[in-house]
Formats: C-alpha cells, structure tokens, sequence
C-alpha cells in the first residue's frame, strides 16, 4: 500500500531554497516530523531525504544516477561540464581511481609540506601589515599550495587574481544574479586558461613532474583507452585546484571556532595530534558549507513505503545530517570532544558526501582537506601570534550560500613566534 509522505504544497519554491539556505531542508524535515518530504524546485517534483538512512539510500548506486542530476547552472559554475560529479557506473569508476591515484600517503605529505610553507611566507608579509583579512589571505596561500602540488607552474601566473576567480567558482553555486554569473565568467577564464596548458603538455612544449595532478590529467587514459579531450582534462584538473582553494573556508570557520573556545587553543598549543584531528573534524561537522547534495532515481522503488518514481530528483540534506540529534548530541554546541574514540560511520558525517569514495561520489578530497585544515590550526595556534580586534561581524548567515564570518575574519598584530 502507498503512503503518502508529506508534500509541500504550492507550484515552485526555488526562492524559499535560495532565500533560507542551509535550513531550508532541515526546517521541514522538523515541522513534518519526517526524513523524507515532497517539495516542487527548479519546475519539477522533489523527494528531499536526510538522516543517516537517508544517506545510506543516496549512496545506493543501484537505485539513483547522476546523469541529468546535477543543474547546468551548477555545472557552469561549480564543476564544469562532463565532470566527474556528472558519470556512472564504469566511466565513473575508471575517473575516480584517477582522482584517488593522487592521495597517496607521500602525497598527502608533501601537501601539508606546501602548506606550512606558504603559511610561513604569508605570515611573515603580514607582521609588516597593519591588519590582515584572513579570508582573502588564506584562499591565496591555498591557490599557491594547489597550484604547486598539482604541478602547475605558478611563476607566470598572478595568484591573487587566480584565487578570486577560484573562489568566485565556489561563491556562484548558491547565488542567481550577478554573483552567479560572477562564478561562470571566471569558469569559462579558467577553463581556457588550462585546456592551453593542457595543449601545451600534450605538445611536449611542458613537462609537468611526474605523478602531480597535471601530468596524471593530461595523459589519463579512460575506461576506453582514450585521452580526455582537452576541456575535460580541464575541467578535472579545475577539480582538483578549486576544492583545495575552497579550503579556505573551513580554515577561516576554524580559525573563528579558536577565537570562541579558547580552551581549544591552548589544546592545539600542547601539540596533541589527537587534539588538532578532532577539532578539524568538528569544524567540517559543525560549520555550514556543503547545503545538501543531489541525485536522479534510476529505476522506480519502494522506500519506506513510498514510491520513488524513475528519473525523479531526490535532494540529500547534508547539513542537517551532520546537525541530526539522532547521531550528534547537542549537534548545535561546538564540540571537538565528540570524536574522541569517534568510531563514525560512512553515512554520518557527511560534509564531504557518504559512503565509499572508491565506488561512490564521495569526495575523494577529504584526506587532503583535513590535512591542509589540520597544519593550518597548528601554525595559527603554534607558530604565530595575533590579536582579534573587537568591532568586527564576526556572524555568519545560514541563508547565504556558501557562508563565511562577515568580516572575512580580520586579524592584527601578526608576529611569528620565534
Ligand atoms: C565531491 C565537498 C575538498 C575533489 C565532493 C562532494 C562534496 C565535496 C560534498 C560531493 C559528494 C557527492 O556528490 O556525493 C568538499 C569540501 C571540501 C572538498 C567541503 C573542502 C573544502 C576537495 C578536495 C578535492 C576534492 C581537496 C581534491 C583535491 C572532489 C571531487 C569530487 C568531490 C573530484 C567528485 C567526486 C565524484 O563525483 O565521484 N566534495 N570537497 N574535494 N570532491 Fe570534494
């Protein structure tokens, strides 16, 4: 027998969805008392889920595909075009082993090597400065660390033009309007931009170094035995830079989570390596930046008594999840201690995707992310010091998509530590 799910009435809330953002989801998952609900966005129906079984049921790649789920609005400013996001089956597969080719311990080292650099050049220009916005710094730190650890020659390149234009990619995904289009132009910049140099590799005019994301792009065969055309190619390697910069987020959220609970700086002080991995891990957790994620049902099912019916678009609630009080307690206090001995699953904390990155869309970044968030807190908290001046917006608004302190976190007084 059907059930009938709770259904939003009326003809199209798009505009309630770019206009409450972050808890568009969540709020009427609450005031129906239900982890799936019907709504109509963007013209069509949409089953909208959440909670750790509805992220075990998104992840079901018998059930659901992502051809045709992903928005071109999305696609023109988020990931590109024939993406990675946007496979199935083999050609996914084939695609991510090349993604997942790049996080190799050695790696993954040499990651946070880079990082901790260019946090010491950076730092060093900003004891010479007044004040320092530490949203606008660090995506310029992170735009030299991706460049660098993907084998991209940075030398020609003016980075902080570079960083904006990463960040205005990431700034267009929740935005109609001029910040949306912001977001395309500075994709299609980009896109140019590194389908030449991917020309030029292919020309043997640049050799990148082996086994850095530019050489492994440029000549990755695919499940074909074929070359990615040189667009594709671009787009993957924009795959690889763009996440990296948009660390940055998560850095700025943390450095504003050391200024709340001081008691988790001087934790990071002690040097404890426990301590720096459960606080990067609680400010992916409690921080908004993934809203939710989205899918397209394959074939029709039952769930839960509910028909999901073929080619339906289903809407994964990534925020709430990671704000679900069934799987966090007090999922709205900040507090790293919750992963002590966390023995977490695959489908609760999500703000990186679900399930298994090999098999699945899981984000394949998310060793390098906390990697990168992880050397980042410790230089903040160990190797320099600064002063937060009062009088700065520190909020931050759960509408606006993505979201980051108002003030961009401005510090001052920077000196490093000797
Ligand atoms: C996918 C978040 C960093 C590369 C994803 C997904 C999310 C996400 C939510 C989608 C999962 C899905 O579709 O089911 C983040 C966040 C990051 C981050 C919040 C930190 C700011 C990175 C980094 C890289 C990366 C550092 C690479 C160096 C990718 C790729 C995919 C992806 C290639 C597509 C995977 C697929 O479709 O199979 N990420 N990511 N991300 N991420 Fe990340």
């Amino acid at each position: 027998k059907q059930l009938n799910i709770p259904k939003e009435e009326g003809l199209d809330h798009s505009l309630a969805l770019i206009q409450e953002g972050y808890q568009y989801i969540t709020s009427r998952r609450t005031k129906f008392k239900s982890d799936l609900f019907e709504t109509r966005l963007l013209g069509q129906k949409v089953v909208c889920i959440g909670g750790q079984e509805g992220a075990e049921l998104f992840y079901d790649n018998e059930k659901f595909e992502r051809k045709g789920a992903v928005p071109k609005r999305i696609q023109k400013s988020l990931f590109g075009e024939n993406a990675i996001h946007t496979l199935d089956g083999e050609a996914h597969e084939h695609r991510k082993l090349l993604f997942m080719s790049l996080m190799t311990e050695e790696r993954l080292e040499l990651l946070a090597e880079l990082t901790r650099e260019e946090w010491r050049l950076a730092a060093a220009e900003w004891a010479k400065m007044e004040q320092v916005v530490l949203f606008d710094e660090v995506q310029q730190i992170l735009c030299r660390v991706a460049c660098r650890w993907a084998g991209v020659p940075i030398d020609a390149i003016e980075v902080k033009p570079l960083a904006r234009d990463f960040i205005a990619m990431v700034d267009a995904f929740g935005a109609v309007g001029p910040r949306h289009q912001k977001g395309r132009k500075a994709r299609k910049k980009m896109e140019d931009y590194f389908k030449g140099l991917i020309i030029e590799i292919r020309h043997r005019r640049i050799e990148p170094i082996e086994g850095t994301a530019l050489h492994k792009i440029a000549w990755h065969r695919d499940h074909k035995e074929k070359h990615l055309d040189e667009h594709t190619a671009a787009v993957e390697l924009l795959n690889v830079l763009r996440p990296i910069v948009a660390i940055t987020y998560l850095v700025t959220f943390g450095a504003l989570a050391l200024f709340e609970h001081n008691v988790w700086k001087e934790k990071l002080q002690s040097g404890d390596e426990e301590s720096v991995q459960m606080f990067a891990q609680e400010v992916r957790r409690f921080y908004p930046f993934a809203p939710f994620l989205g899918t397209k049902v394959k074939n029709g099912f039952e769930w839960k008594g509910h028909t999901f019916e073929k080619g339906q678009l289903v809407l994964l609630d990534v925020y709430g999840t990671n704000h679900d009080n069934r799987l966090w307690e007090e999922p709205y206090v900040f507090n790293p201690e919750r992963f002590r001995n966390w023995n977490g699953g695959m489908f609760d904390l999500i703000p990186q995707g679900g399930g298994d990155e090999y098999t699945g869309h899981r984000c394949p970044g998310e060793m390098a992310t906390i990697q990168v968030m992880k050397t980042s807190f410790s230089f903040l908290t160990n190797e320099m010091i600064y002063n937060v001046p009062v009088g700065q917006d520190l909020s931050y608004s759960l509408s606006r998509m993505p979201t980051y302190p108002e003030s961009g976190f401005i510090i001052q007084g920077v000196s490093i530590k000797s």
